[in-house]
């Protein structure tokens, strides 16, 4: 309307020069504009792509959602949310991996990145600030303690060494066993528990501690031990909380620790002066601490907190882990008569003439050897494995776990993946 009433000329200026005009005002809006998009889009590029995961609450993220066996809960939430689940615990991030595949992922493509721990407050105290093998987290000095412990401790030769106390041990349990079964029903959980802790007593130290006319489990050293699992499970409000450490206090979970470790370090020193005593019987066959203290004479990195962390492993490592399995095999095979009597029909074949096997016939008993991988996949004893804690970011996937985050395996979920299983849920050794 304005060009037409205007002079031909006017007309064309406006018509070229207007647009321009305007278009020259609104470059520096534009700018402005483009600028924004691009910081929009540089942030969401820098925000990490985190695994899906549950919705948390406010303050305590998704603790609330763990339940009294968060092995199981964890492997329930998997399903919904995939093999790596992202959750956050009060202050604490944390991914779960619940498939063989993720597992994979982090403790072989990524596991030198993954392989730390975290330090909650009992491991710390219990392990006298991190002077172990299995709860410490990565570093040179870890790396130097766990050579030295699979070298001195755990080599096929000193296990083998110790052959002679296992199967004193099982002939015993065996005795113990048939002379009850006449009498009484059995409780095979205490049986077992008292026999695998007897056999790492007389591994560790060389004496079981067992209390003649105790009952089984009943002895002081057992109590100690299992109030040091409680504890190294425990959940103290200052591990996800660090500014209410208070609530620990006065909850007298503090005081119970303090108590469990002075108990735990009164009986290391007990065993160790009893062990240095020059007057000792020259006779007495080696254990686990003499090699300790004879390792701490020709390396003086190592200090009497380095034994009894690394005792705190030995007897951790082999008492309830090996009873429980232990237990539970036997719960399936009564379960399951197929293959009790399979297993029986094994077990009768081997012993045959013999009266009785040793363990240099152990690697003869294939079906044995079937339900105890089978026990293994079904009930594993550790079910999140010992947890452990990114030191880097690491990209699995598409996702990304930023360093410092709480690993936990789940060996439950795993064992049970219907990918890898044809009936998953079922007791089938073969
Ligand atoms: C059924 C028996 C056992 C089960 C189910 C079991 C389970 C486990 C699990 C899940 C871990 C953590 C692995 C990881 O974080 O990657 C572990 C580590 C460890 N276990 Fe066992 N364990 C058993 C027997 C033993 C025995 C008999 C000993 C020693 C006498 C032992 C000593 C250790 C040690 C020292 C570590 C730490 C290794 C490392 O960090 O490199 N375990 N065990």
């Amino acid at each position: 309307v304005l060009t037409t009433t205007l002079h031909p000329f006017m007309a064309i200026l406006v018509e070229l020069v207007l647009p321009l005009l305007i278009l020259l005002l609104l470059l520096p809006l534009i700018h402005v504009l483009l600028a924004l998009l691009r910081g929009k889009n540089e942030a969401h590029r820098l925000k990490p792509k985190l695994p899906p995961g549950p919705r948390g609450l406010p303050v305590i993220g998704n603790l609330h959602q763990l339940g009294e066996n968060p092995h199981h809960t964890l492997w329930e939430l998997s399903q919904r949310y995939g093999p790596l689940m992202q959750l956050q615990l009060g202050r604490v991030p944390a991914i779960v991996v619940s498939s063989a595949q993720m597992a994979e992922e982090v403790m072989k493509t990524h596991d030198l990145k993954a392989c730390s721990r975290p330090v909650p407050t009992s491991w710390k105290r219990l392990t006298y600030e991190f002077k172990d093998v299995a709860f410490s987290p990565y570093s040179s000095t870890w790396r130097e303690l766990r050579k030295i412990f699979m070298v001195s401790l755990l080599n096929v030769k000193k296990v083998d060494g110790f052959r002679f106390v296992r199967e004193e041990e099982v002939e015993r349990l065996i005795s113990l066993i048939s002379s009850l079964a006449s009498l009484e029903p059995i409780n095979l959980s205490k049986l077992l528990h008292s026999f695998s802790n007897d056999i790492i007593c007389r591994v560790a130290f060389g004496k079981s501690f067992r209390t003649v006319g105790e009952g089984p489990e009943e002895n002081k050293f057992h109590r100690i031990l299992r109030e040091t699992q409680a504890l190294l499970a425990e959940f103290f409000v200052a591990d996800y909380f660090p500014w209410a450490g208070w609530v620990d206090v006065l909850a007298g979970r503090r005081d119970r620790l303090e108590k469990n470790f002075a108990q735990l370090d009164a009986f290391y020193e007990e065993v160790i002066e009893t062990h240095a005593d020059p007057n000792r019987a020259p006779d007495d066959k080696v254990d686990s601490l003499d090699v300790l203290l004879h390792l701490q004479k020709q390396d003086p990195h190592l200090t009497m907190d380095h034994l009894k962390g690394f005792l705190l492993d030995v007897l951790l490592g082999g008492s309830d882990t090996s009873s429980a399995t232990l237990e539970f095999a036997m719960a399936e095979l009564a379960r399951n008569p197929r293959a009790m009597s399979k297993a029986q029909e094994e077990v009768r074949r081997m012993v045959g003439e013999k009266g009785k096997v040793g363990e240099s016939d152990i690697s003869e008993f294939r079906y044995l050897k079937c339900v105890v991988m089978e026990t293994l996949r079904l009930h594993p004893v550790v079910p999140l494995l010992v947890h452990r804690e990114t030191m880097h970011h690491i990209n699995i996937n598409g996702y990304d776990i930023p360093a410092k985050t709480r690993v936990m395996v789940n060996a439950l979920a795993i064992g049970r993946e219907k990918a890898s299983w044809e009936k998953p849920e079922e007791f089938i050794p073969e």
